[in-house]
């Protein structure tokens, strides 16, 4: 599971849209809750060079899917798109929020149209949903 830029500050960075739940309180809920069988790994960076390293790694150390929330990334950075494609693995865009009742430079993404699904404006939930949608694909 990967997080974009600012999503460590979730608790703390604009309540009324992103809720009070932290980064950490995420990480361990979905750890409690995943669907069997599922192992879990958490990355979050503000450094877009640093997450595409990340997803280079999972060239040598696969996955079998990625849940990504890219932050203000999704809506400018080909440099990550490019790293997702390079990468065989499915992948669940998340957002918190619903980034089409936003402003209009939320509309864009760079991902959605090479995801598996897309999830915006569940809430925390939305990574739940994206676990099962992940696990329903990869069962086949
Ligand atoms: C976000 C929406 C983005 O537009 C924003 O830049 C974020 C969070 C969300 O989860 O709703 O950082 O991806």
């Amino acid at each position: 599971m990967l997080n974009g830029p600012n999503l460590n500050l979730l608790g703390q960075r604009e309540p009324d849209v992103y809720g009070s739940t932290t980064l950490k309180d995420l990480e361990n809920g979905l750890l409690a809750n995943a669907p069997t069988g599922m192992h879990l790994e958490f990355y979050q960076s503000n450094h877009e060079g640093a997450m595409i390293d990340r997803i280079h790694q999972l060239m040598d150390q696969p996955v079998d899917g990625i849940v990504i929330n890219p932050g203000a990334w999704t809506h400018t950075s080909v440099a990550i798109r490019d790293a997702l494609s390079a990468v065989t693995a499915p992948f669940v865009e998340v957002h918190i929020s619903n980034v089409h009742s936003r402003e209009a430079f939320r509309h864009h993404s760079y991902f959605s149209d090479i995801a598996l699904a897309v999830i915006a404006g569940c809430g925390m939930q939305g990574y739940t949903f994206a676990l099962e949608t992940l696990n329903q694909h990869l069962k086949g």
